[in-house]
């Protein structure tokens, strides 16, 4: 089974995510506790997840014909192409792409960075995806390319990843200088995704034709399903049920928050659990590494590389240490 698409964990999947196994290597890891510049170094990753999903949706090309050798060399994404946007998402996009060139240079100017990884962005992949959220195959496949509201909607499945990732690694930074640069990022990709989430607020009720969906369906299901794959629970979608809106106010959820999250920073478990408490603060979603390789990675397990990034780069910060954010899942306990 070549196909790493093919892996995202869901009944119908499972046994696809057994062939899987025989062509994915399980990583080790090494064991030393991750600085400054690992926790960067992850986050660097999304970075050009983002940037190039931008830089494709609104130029067909990568971030290397905006600035030329950003990547330092790394292989060009697969699958990406120019999305038909409308006027205005497309300037809006292309501000974003833009933005995501200073990120990637300004990661790569802390900490020295790395090439690109490989990136798969190919319409099967989305479509799989899509198709695993809403638990059913659409036909025709969903294509994230296709119209404005479609990659609205792939956009925000893949950035959310990066405010929730920046939430749990700036509690964990040491230096000044990171903290800050941590800070500006996460100001900037929680901006990015608040954007896109109001663009696909005022499409909420709007059907995402040929399907029988609305825009507020599939952005909740892709929620679910990323909380269903993460294991993690705190991915939510445009419309909620009061309870889960901000002050039991508003059923709208333009920004995804969540109940308050203590934070334990410290020691080398570090963390970060989602307590269902009675105090509602509208605080943004963490997201440790690992659950965000367990859905980027398309297999619903940290170690098992594939998805949106098929290939062993994505793993920097998991192969020197992130043994010591998670307790490794064993592969018996996989099947969701
Ligand atoms: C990219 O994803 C597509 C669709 O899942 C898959 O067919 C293709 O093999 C993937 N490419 C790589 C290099 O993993
Ligand atoms: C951080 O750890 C990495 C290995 O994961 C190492 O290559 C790098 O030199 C370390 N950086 C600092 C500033 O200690
Ligand atoms: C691109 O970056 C790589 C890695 O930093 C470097 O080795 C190479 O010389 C650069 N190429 C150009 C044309 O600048
Ligand atoms: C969506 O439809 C509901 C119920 O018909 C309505 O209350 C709500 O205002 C609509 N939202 C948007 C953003 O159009
Ligand atoms: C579309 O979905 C609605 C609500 O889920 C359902 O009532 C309706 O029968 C569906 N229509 C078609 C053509 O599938
Ligand atoms: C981390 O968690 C493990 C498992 O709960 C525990 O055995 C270990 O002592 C903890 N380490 C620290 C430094 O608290
Ligand atoms: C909102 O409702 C939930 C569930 O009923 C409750 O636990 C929570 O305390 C309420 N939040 C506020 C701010 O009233």
């Amino acid at each position: 089974m070549a196909t790493t698409s093919a892996s995202y964990f869901s009944a119908a999947f499972v046994f696809l995510v057994a062939l899987n196994f025989l062509s994915f290597q399980v990583m080790a890891a090494s064991g030393h506790a991750p600085n400054d510049s690992d926790y960067l170094g992850f986050m660097l990753n999304l970075e050009y997840l983002d940037g190039e999903f931008y830089s494709y949706g609104v130029f067909g090309n990568d971030l290397d014909s905006i600035s030329p050798n950003l990547s330092q060399g790394g292989p060009r994404p697969i699958g990406g192409q120019k999305a038909n946007l409308d006027p205005l998402v497309s300037e809006i996009i292309k501000e974003f792409a833009y933005e995501q060139v200073g990120h990637i240079r300004a990661i790569t100017q802390a900490t020295g960075g790395f090439p690109r990884p490989l990136i798969n962005f190919s319409r099967a992949l989305f479509s799989l995806l899509v198709d695993l959220a809403v638990g059913y195959p659409l036909l025709p496949p969903f294509d994230p390319y296709a119209n404005t509201v479609n990659y609205l909607i792939a956009a925000q499945a893949l950035n959310y990843d990066g405010v929730v990732g920046y939430v749990y690694i700036n509690a964990n930074l040491n230096t000044d200088a990171a903290n800050r640069l941590g800070a500006s990022l996460l100001g900037m990709k929680a901006g990015q995704n608040a954007v896109v989430r109001a663009l696909l607020y005022e499409r909420a009720n709007q059907t995402v034709a040929p399907y029988n969906l609305t825009v507020a369906d599939i952005v909740s299901r892709i929620a679910e399903f990323g909380n269903k794959v993460t294991r993690g629970g705190l991915e939510e979608g445009i419309i909620v049920p009061i309870t889960l809106g901000a002050e039991n106010r508003t059923v709208t959820n333009v920004l995804s928050a969540i109940l308050s999250i203590p934070i334990t920073v410290g020691d080398e478990n570090r963390t970060v659990t989602n307590v269902l408490s009675a105090d509602v603060n509208s605080l943004v979603h963490a997201r440790t590494p690992c659950e965000i390789l367990r859905i980027l990675y398309g297999t619903g397990y940290e170690g098992l590389y594939g998805g949106f990034f098929p290939k062993e780069q994505m793993a920097k910060l998991q192969r020197s240490a992130l043994s010591l954010l998670e307790i490794p899942i064993s592969k018996s306990t996989l099947s969701l």
